[in-house]
């Protein structure tokens, strides 16, 4: 294992000594995590590991971490708060409050602590974006504390996808959570089609449904997904039962594989992208088949649908094993949240002439069309069917009459010196916003009013990241 992986580990296994004190000295925990799919596994995963350990503790879900939210924390009753998947930002904040503090987080940190354990992969020169998430950060925690928890390994990766650090497939830490993961009979990792919901949705509808990349003429087009199906000699039945990706033959695999590239490159996508949807997937074999806890992606999916909803309880319930009332109950939120990115995904391909370009990015102004929780998913929607040339930007407003804003770019973007991450935390900072997350991906809360200044600005700091060289 490379040095600095070494040094990063033997911190989080600091931070887990620095925990079992706690729990031994019968500290309270409060966990604060992030409301998607890595911050409700990752929170579990700490909440799930303190309360094998016998300790007190509660959890809390939150969109963000905002200056009220941080006002409110200063009144916390409990000895120790541990942040999951968020807090990065607010290391200044956190260190005028009196609390013992650890932090379990990936995005950029704007500053650093010596003051409490600040455990972010960043800080060691590791990618927050790509190597691990806070799920695998929570996960190594948890592992310290009792080798028990090998079984919260599925979350681990749950949290990793959800933040969809696969697109390479698993890398750097998160590879060797995924093979421990395998090793210990809770994961198989295949090469496959990369087709969302393989264990549960019909073939078309999977075709139909992947936005990432965004197949023309199929995405968002069931008929037209039944013709190529049936051109291409694919049965959509086996007797009533509609076929998923997950029943095709090998040879029935191949062949669609293939008419999906073609497809890719006949539209002017490079062979990368196209290569790209064939990738590995990851299947959580000790969940029932056609559960869509069983592929990591869906599962994911399911988490998102749960905390961007605010049904917070529920996503953490089924994090810590329910599969009877709440997981029926996630269910139900996931169906509706489906429909709900449908009818997001529908209203993009009706108003495509909202996409303004921009000197060096792509606005999308949604405006209370699209609700400020999925405008991130709508992003990333949203890039898949523009050139991929510039990163898109978008935004819609939020409850309290303030702007959400989700940036999105590519990896060739981030090569050639895009840091989303960096443009959101300046460009807040000049207009008195808050910003923050990865260079790929990243967002911001901004005034109403400071609209128009702030994409001016992030229009220019993006130009000059990507022309620094020039
Ligand atoms: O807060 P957070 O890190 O969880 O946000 C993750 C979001 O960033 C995901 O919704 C995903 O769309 C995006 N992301 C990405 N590619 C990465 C890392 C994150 O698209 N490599
Ligand atoms: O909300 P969205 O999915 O667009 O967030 C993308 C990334 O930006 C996430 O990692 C999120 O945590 C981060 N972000 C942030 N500060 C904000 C909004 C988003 O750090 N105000």
């Amino acid at each position: 294992m490379s040095e600095k992986y070494n040094k990063f580990i033997m911190h989080i296994k600091e931070c887990a000594e620095f925990l079992k004190e706690k729990i031994e000295d019968d500290h309270s925990f409060r966990i604060i995590t992030h409301h998607d799919a890595d911050g409700l596994s990752s929170g579990s995963i700490i909440f799930k590991a303190l309360i094998r350990e016998g300790a007190q503790c509660t959890i809390r879900c939150v969109k963000q971490l905002d200056r009220d939210f941080l006002n409110e924390i200063k009144n916390d009753k409990h000895d120790v708060i541990i942040f999951t998947d968020l807090g990065s930002g607010a290391v200044e904040e956190l260190e005028k409050m009196d609390k013992e503090i650890i932090i379990l987080d990936h995005h950029i940190p704007k500053n650093f602590s010596r003051k409490f354990y600040f455990v972010n992969p960043h800080l060691y020169g590791i990618d927050g974006a790509r190597e691990i998430s806070a799920s695998g950060i929570a996960y190594l925690t948890a592992k310290f504390l009792s080798k028990e928890n090998v079984d919260l390994v599925t979350l681990a990766v749950t949290g990793a996808i959800g933040d969809m650090q696969d697109r390479n497939d698993l890398n750097g830490i998160n590879r060797i959570i995924l093979e421990e993961g395998i090793k210990n009979g809770f994961i198989k990792a295949e090469k496959d089609i990369k087709l969302y919901g393989r264990e549960t949705r019909p073939i078309f509808k999977a075709i139909e449904y992947t936005t990432d990349p965004f197949f023309p003429e199929l995405s968002g087009n069931e008929e037209a997904c039944i013709k190529f199906l049936n051109m291409l000699d694919i049965p959509l039945k086996s007797g009533d039962k509609w076929r998923t990706l997950s029943d095709l033959t090998k040879e029935e695999k191949k062949r669609l594989a293939t008419a999906l590239m073609l497809k890719l490159i006949e539209h002017g996508y490079p062979t990368k992208i196209a290569e790209s949807i064939v990738g590995e997937v990851y299947t959580f074999i000790r969940e029932e088949k056609g559960s869509p806890l069983r592929d990591s992606k869906e599962f994911a999916t399911l988490l998102n649908a749960c905390g961007k909803n605010a049904y917070y309880s529920v996503g953490i319930a089924v994090c810590l094993g329910d599969r009877g009332e709440y997981y029926k109950r996630a269910l139900r939120i996931l169906a509706e949240h489906r429909a709900y990115i449908n009818s997001c995904y529908k209203w993009i391909l009706e108003n495509k002439e909202r996409i303004k370009s921009l000197k060096s990015i792509y606005f999308l102004n949604a405006g209370r069309e699209i609700r400020e929780e999925i405008i991130g998913t709508v992003a990333s929607m949203v890039l898949s069917t523009t050139l991929r040339d510039k990163p898109i930007v978008a935004v819609a407003e939020s409850k309290d009459n303030k702007i959400k804003v989700s940036a999105r770019g590519t990896k060739e973007l981030v090569e050639k010196g895009l840091h989303l991450g960096k443009a959101m935390i300046l460009a807040s900072e000049a207009i008195g916003g808050e910003g923050g997350g990865h260079d790929i991906a990243a967002g911001a809360l901004i005034e109403k009013n400071m609209l128009d200044r702030f994409i001016n600005y992030v229009d220019e700091i993006i130009w000059r990241q990507l022309n620094a060289g020039n």
